[in-house]
């Protein structure tokens, strides 16, 4: 052997020789311990002549080395094969590379090295850097010894059968950055020493048994991107300390035993691209607040836990997002109406089925190029640019095959004191109130009644309504085609009218009410309203409930509840506060029980006192806009379904309620009344002389016409924005001040003034702030001094619908107004009002224009819109004068839906 082997010393260095004719043999040839424990791996590997021909110098002639200075620094066999002899009988024998001292990797994946790592691996080769021994067919345990390998920064024993327990040890390889441990049998806990791991990048032990807790010292890996612990058993909770993993891309606890509920620490997680926490116990209720800041995940499975409750809506919209796999949970709710602006319809997946979702199919599903809904109880139709796109089976939708029964499915919307559609057909006698989806039918409706019964007789009607409103005769209105009589102007019908107590949920008894509500006791009094005393209270079965106490001796509106009970009897929406019953028996005390709403009012989400040490945290910027729109669609169900409409008469920022996922019910309906007439027939109330209801929506008493509730939304949106309590809810001077103070600050031509009252807590990004500006303009539309030139509920609804076609598609766009009839009108309502508006602003004194900050901003986008003839009047930053040509900027746009305006 030694003399085959220096003979093949010689050949080379004669080789060597004569090519260079230099004896300068040293700088190129291996030493020749090194080339001895080359041969000695050679043959104890059994490697064959074809890789590693035994005639040429290892350093040039074998596949596979590299060399340094002569000294061999990596050895990849990879996929080779072994000779005959080799194969007969292999084994794991690589003691010779203790002898390449300068050997930094070793890559033998996929050559096959049946038996366990020898313990002389670990001892020998203190340089090395890279070990790779995936899919090498090695069992046993793993030798701590590997824990002496100190040097060592990648580390992958992937896909073999190694069996046991970690060895502790190798949490003392300081400069561990890959550790693949995946696709093994082993077994134990996490070692505790390996948080010592702080290098680490990619950490992955997926596809073992490895049993305990997931060691919240990997929070401490502040450079790892990639955690894969799936498919192991691994139990307890997350640890809220995975959330300090600022650098992580991934993250797989996928198909453990983990439970509890997802910890709303793993905000941190900024970068993070892959949540899988499918397949484990996990529970509870998403943390809302989580995925404001995952913007970039893509790649979420939630599928095959124990979740419940809502989906926070920004889920749907997350930028990115191609897979959502939320499927065998027990989530529930409506899905949002649909995804915010800037997320494109994709190629994205999701899976949401079995789960206990329910209501419309909304256009959120054009998000997703495939989405699977089976298993819930969706009802409705199914929208066209759905179909295709959709696993729909075991639903309660209208015309499609495979759905659940009738019984089943009303159970399921009684039990959560919804209302079902049946089918889309006429309900069986126990009727639900009427749904709120039908909103074109009943537009027509109302339409016609206006058109055909004429002027004269609509004038002579609406006289007869404001009387009966104002003098409070309390005579039901005979006109109703859907809602019936409702109370009129704060006038309660006659007690004991007929109420029909079969729409009014549960009648509690007196000492029901007393336990729920701890016998008033004063730790359960919310608030003292101004209609009675609101308690919290939990009922028998642990349901949250807050009571209404009216104190008839001293109550000033006594009868009021009355009243409101009427409307509850006849009114039902999933935008209304759910009514769950009364308490009538006793004399001079009336109880009204109403469901508990988690979020409480829209002042006390709106800032938060979080538990995180960061003081107050305020609403970001998208639950905001789903709050407006939520809101929207209450006062549109009152303005625009209920026959005749019906006023809220107390919108202000605490009658709006939230529930768990901050989706809008309305509450403080006892001032809700009939509107005393259309708004174009206040003049004639005017003429009349009757109270006054017009031109002063701020005067501060609840007026009876609808464009009142809209000045009063105007204010609640302005809150939305500015983030400033209490606007909503005063109509003093101090407020009217600051009205006059931020509205100059609210301009179509310049986004960027905006930002001047914008809420300082709102984490706004440019298109975000497109939002933002577009809210704040139907504000002000919405605040519009006349009442006359305030825009419907409806087209306020379609415009935060839309925010982004508010402010975008205006000017120029009067091209595309044109094409789509719908946003033509809506457009025209904001921004009629808008010029108005405008005009009024343009003469307030010129003191207050000049308020704006000094370093007024020019806006590139807005100067452009406003170039043409016009374009240099905006150069000097004057949004005033910008707004004086306001005229040609919105052209009329043209109004193809008549039929419906009134
Ligand atoms: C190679 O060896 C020479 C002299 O022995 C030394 O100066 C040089 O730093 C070495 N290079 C490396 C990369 O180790
Ligand atoms: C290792 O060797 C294999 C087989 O010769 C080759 O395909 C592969 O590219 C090598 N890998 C590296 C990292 O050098
Ligand atoms: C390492 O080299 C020394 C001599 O340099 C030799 O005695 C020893 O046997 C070698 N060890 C192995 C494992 O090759
Ligand atoms: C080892 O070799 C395989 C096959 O060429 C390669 O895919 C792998 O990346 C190598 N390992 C390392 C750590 O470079
Ligand atoms: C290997 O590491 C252990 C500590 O884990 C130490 O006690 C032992 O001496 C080391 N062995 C060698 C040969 O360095
Ligand atoms: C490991 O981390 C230490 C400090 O945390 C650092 O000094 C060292 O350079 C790191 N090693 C590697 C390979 O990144
Ligand atoms: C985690 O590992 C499993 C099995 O090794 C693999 O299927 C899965 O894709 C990995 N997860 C991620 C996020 O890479
Ligand atoms: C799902 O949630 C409902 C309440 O919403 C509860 O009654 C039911 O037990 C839950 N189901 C599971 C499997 O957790």
């Amino acid at each position: 052997m030694v003399d085959r082997l220096s003979r093949a010393v010689y050949i080379f260095s004669a080789f060597f020789f004569l090519l260079f004719g230099c004896t300068v043999e040293q700088q190129f040839q291996i030493s020749r311990a090194e080339r001895f424990a080359l041969l000695q791996l050679r043959s104890s590997l059994g490697l064959r002549a074809k890789e590693w021909p035994i005639k040429s110098d290892p350093c040039s002639g074998w596949v596979g080395i590299q060399c340094l200075n002569g000294s061999v620094s990596e050895i990849n066999i990879s996929g080779f094969r072994r000779t005959k002899r080799g194969s007969l009988n292999p084994r794991f024998s690589v003691d010779a590379l203790r002898n390449l001292t300068f050997l930094a990797s070793f890559n033998a994946s996929n050559f096959a090295l049946p038996g366990p790592i020898p313990e002389g691996l670990g001892l020998g080769v203190a340089s090395l850097r890279v070990l790779d021994l995936r899919s090498c067919l090695i069992n046993g345990s793993i030798p701590s010894t590997l824990g002496n390998l100190s040097s060592l920064v990648e580390l992958y024993l992937s896909t073999n059968d190694l069996a046991g327990a970690l060895p502790s040890s190798l949490g003392q390889l300081d400069d561990l950055s890959v550790l693949d441990l995946s696709r093994n049998a082993l077994t134990g806990l996490i070692p505790v020493p390996f948080v010592d791991l702080r290098n680490l990048t990619v950490l992955d032990m997926s596809l073992n048994r490895l049993s305990g807790e997931i060691p919240p010292g990997i929070g401490r890996f502040s450079r790892l991107r990639y955690l894969n612990l799936s498919g192991n058993i691994l139990s307890s909770s997350i640890p809220p300390q995975l959330g300090d993993l600022s650098s992580l891309v991934d993250l797989d606890l996928g198909s453990n035993s983990l439970s509890g509920s997802l910890p709303l620490d793993l905000r941190g997680l900024r970068n993070l691209q892959r949540l899988v926490v499918g397949d484990n116990l996990l529970s509870g209720q998403l943390p809302g607040n989580l995925f404001p800041s995952l913007t970039r995940l893509k790649f979420v499975v939630l599928g095959r836990n124990r979740f419940d409750g809502g989906v926070p809506d920004l889920l749907w919209s997350l930028p990115s997002l191609d897979f959502l796999d939320l499927s065998a949970n027990n989530f529930t709710g409506m899905l949002p109406f649909n995804v915010s602006a800037g997320v494109n319809a994709s190629s994205a997946v999701a899976n949401i089925s079995q789960n206990s979702f329910y209501g419309n199919i909304t256009p959120v599903v054009r998000r997703f190029s495939f989405i699977d809904m089976s298993g819930n109880f969706f009802e409705g139709s199914v929208p066209i640019s759905a179909r295709g796109s959709t696993a729909l089976g075991m639903n309660c939708l209208q015309n499609s095959s495979n759905q659940r029964s009738r019984t089943e499915c009303a159970t399921f919307y009684a039990e959560r004191n919804l209302v079902f559609d049946n089918f889309g057909e006429p309900s069986a006698p126990p009727s639900p109130p009427p749904k709120s989806n039908k909103k074109d039918h009943k537009a027509l409706i109302l339409a016609s009644v206006f058109g055909g019964v004429g002027l004269i007789a609509l004038v002579i009607f609406i006289i007869v309504l404001c009387f009966i409103c104002k003098r409070k005769t309390g005579t039901p209105n005979q006109r109703g085609i859907s809602v019936g009589p409702v109370p009129a102007g704060g006038s309660p019908p006659p007690p004991g009218a007929s109420l029909n107590f079969s729409n009014l949920g549960d009648a509690f008894t007196y000492q029901q009410i007393l336990q729920a509500t701890g016998e008033f006791n004063d730790a359960n009094l919310m608030k003292n309203g101004h209609s009675g005393d609101l308690y919290r209270g939990l009922l028998e079965g642990g349901i949250p409930v807050v009571v209404k106490r009216v104190d008839l001796d001293s109550s000033a509106k006594k009868e009021s509840y009355m009243s409101e009970l009427d409307l509850f009897s006849r009114i039902s929406h999933p935008r209304i506060v759910p009514f769950l019953g009364h308490c009538l028996e006793n004399e001079n005390e009336k109880f009204l029980v109403y469901k508990h709403m988690p979020n409480g009012d829209l002042p006390s989400s709106l800032f938060k006192k979080a538990d995180t040490e960061d003081g107050l945290q305020s609403l970001d910027w998208i639950t905001r806009l789903k709050i407006a729109i939520g809101a929207a669609e209450g006062l549109c169900y009152l303005h625009h379904e209920c026959v005749p409409p019906l006023v809220h008469r107390d919108v202000q920022a605490s009658s709006i309620l939230l529930d768990d996922k901050f989706e809008v019910r309305l509450g403080s309906l006892s001032e809700v009344c009939a509107q005393e007439g259309e708004i174009h027939q206040n003049r004639i109330t005017r003429l009349l002389r009757l109270p006054q209801t017009t031109d002063s929506g701020a005067s501060g008493t609840p007026n009876a016409i609808c464009a009142y509730d809209v000045y009063c939304f105007g204010k609640v949106l302005l809150e939305l924005v500015t983030g400033k309590l209490g606007i909503s809810s005063s109509s003093d001077a101090a407020m009217k001040d600051w009205l006059e103070m931020t509205l100059p600050y609210i301009s179509i031509y310049d986004k960027e003034l905006v930002t001047n009252i914008l809420d300082p807590s709102l984490i706004i990004d440019e298109d975000l702030l497109e939002e933002v500006w577009a809210m704040a303009i139907v504000a002000r539309s919405c605040l519009n001094p006349k009442a006359t030139r305030r825009p419907l509920m409806r087209y306020i609804l379609k415009a935060l619908e839309n925010p982004l076609k508010v402010v975008r598609e205006d000017n120029s766009g009067s091209e595309r107004l044109r094409t789509t009839s719908s946003r033509g009108s809506w457009n025209a309502a904001v921004f009629g009002s808008w010029r108005q508006s405008s005009i009024d602003v343009a003469n307030v004194p010129a003191s207050q224009k000049m308020e704006g900050p000094s370093s007024f901003k020019q806006s590139g986008t807005t100067g452009s819109q406003g170039s043409g003839p016009h374009g240099d009047a905006n150069g000097n930053g004057h949004s005033s004068s910008a707004r004086r040509h306001s005229r040609e900027i919105f052209p009329e746009p043209l109004d193809e839906e008549e039929g419906t305006r009134e």
